[in-house]
């Protein structure tokens, strides 16, 4: 723990931890190596774009491997290539992520179908695989096991899209499986936590594709939120790193909001 040296205040330490954050090419996932490196994290950053995610981690001092989070078998050696390199795994943040653009609707049952798999084997059951190899890892870290997994979900996850039912049913899967592996955990009498942090609207690359398709849907999605602006991916990444740190060892299974109040306010407001 370290005081902030303009507030005074406790800022977040996390150095000797060491961390895979995925989706670390753009938007929250890179915010999120940034903060991380910041307080102190060695970290691992992970991407299917591997140009924008090395250029990224080599600017800020991370390690990069290119990975595609829904290549299941994948994960082992992912895990692996961390404790390799930094002796120690303590901390995951599954945060890659895609939409599908599709609802109940549309398409034929063959587009549908691809869709809807895509969106679930990324967002869902990549975010699973995760879980599992990081908690495989985390049991053995020199010192006991220990360690913090933390699961990037959606408000759309508790007010879904019309517009995307992959999406919203994944990120609604991402809620309750965070849940599950944190009850698991702490049956087991395992020191490892697993929280969501649960995002509205942010500035990020996957806003400004669904601008390019829905002229106007930023203006509309910032105004959800009583603040009336969306959120930067640095705010998100601070909730991350948080939940990362060790402040609060009875944090497990939460959600954490990140929405600028746009799920507490009475919709009539
Ligand atoms: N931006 C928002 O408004 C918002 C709101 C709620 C939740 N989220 C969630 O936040 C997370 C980060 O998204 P973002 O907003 O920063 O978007 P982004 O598009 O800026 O970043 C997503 C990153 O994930 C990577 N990625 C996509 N599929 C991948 C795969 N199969 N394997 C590995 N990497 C992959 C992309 O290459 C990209 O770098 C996502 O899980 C998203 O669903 C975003």
């Amino acid at each position: 723990m370290r005081r902030h040296l303009a507030t005074g205040g406790i800022v977040p330490d996390l150095s000797g931890k060491a961390a895979i954050v995925t989706g670390c090419a753009s938007g929250i996932g890179a915010a999120t190596v940034r903060r991380l490196i910041a307080d102190g994290a060695q970290v691992l950053g992970t991407d299917v774009n591997a140009e924008a995610g090395k250029v990224l981690c080599d600017e800020v001092g991370a390690s990069f491997v290119q990975q595609d989070v829904s290549d299941r078998g994948r994960w082992a050696e992912i895990v692996t290539a961390a404790v390799q390199t930094f002796g120690r795994l303590d901390i995951l943040v599954n945060n890659a992520g895609m939409v599908s653009g599709a609802s109940i609707g549309d398409g034929s049952d063959e587009e549908m179908f691809a869709a809807w798999d895509q969106v679930m084997a990324v967002n869902l059951t990549g975010t699973m695989a995760g879980c599992r190899a990081a908690i495989a890892s985390m049991k053995d870290n020199p010192g006991g096991a220990s360690g913090s997994i933390i699961n990037i979900a959606s408000t759309t996850a508790i007010t879904p899209l019309p517009t995307d039912v992959g999406y919203s049913a994944s990120k609604a899967g991402v809620r309750a499986l965070t849940k599950s592996v944190a009850t698991w955990c702490a049956k087991q009498g395992l020191a490892i936590r697993c929280n969501s942090v649960i995002p509205g609207a942010t500035e990020t690359g996957i806003l400004n594709a669904a601008e390019e398709v829905t002229p106007g849907l930023k203006a509309a999605v910032a105004a959800t939120s009583p603040m009336n602006r969306l959120a930067d991916p640095a705010e998100t990444a601070a909730a991350i790193a948080f939940l990362a740190n060790d402040e609060c060892p009875f944090m497990t299974g939460a959600d954490m909001l990140v929405d600028g109040g746009a799920l507490s306010i009475h919709p009539g407001f």
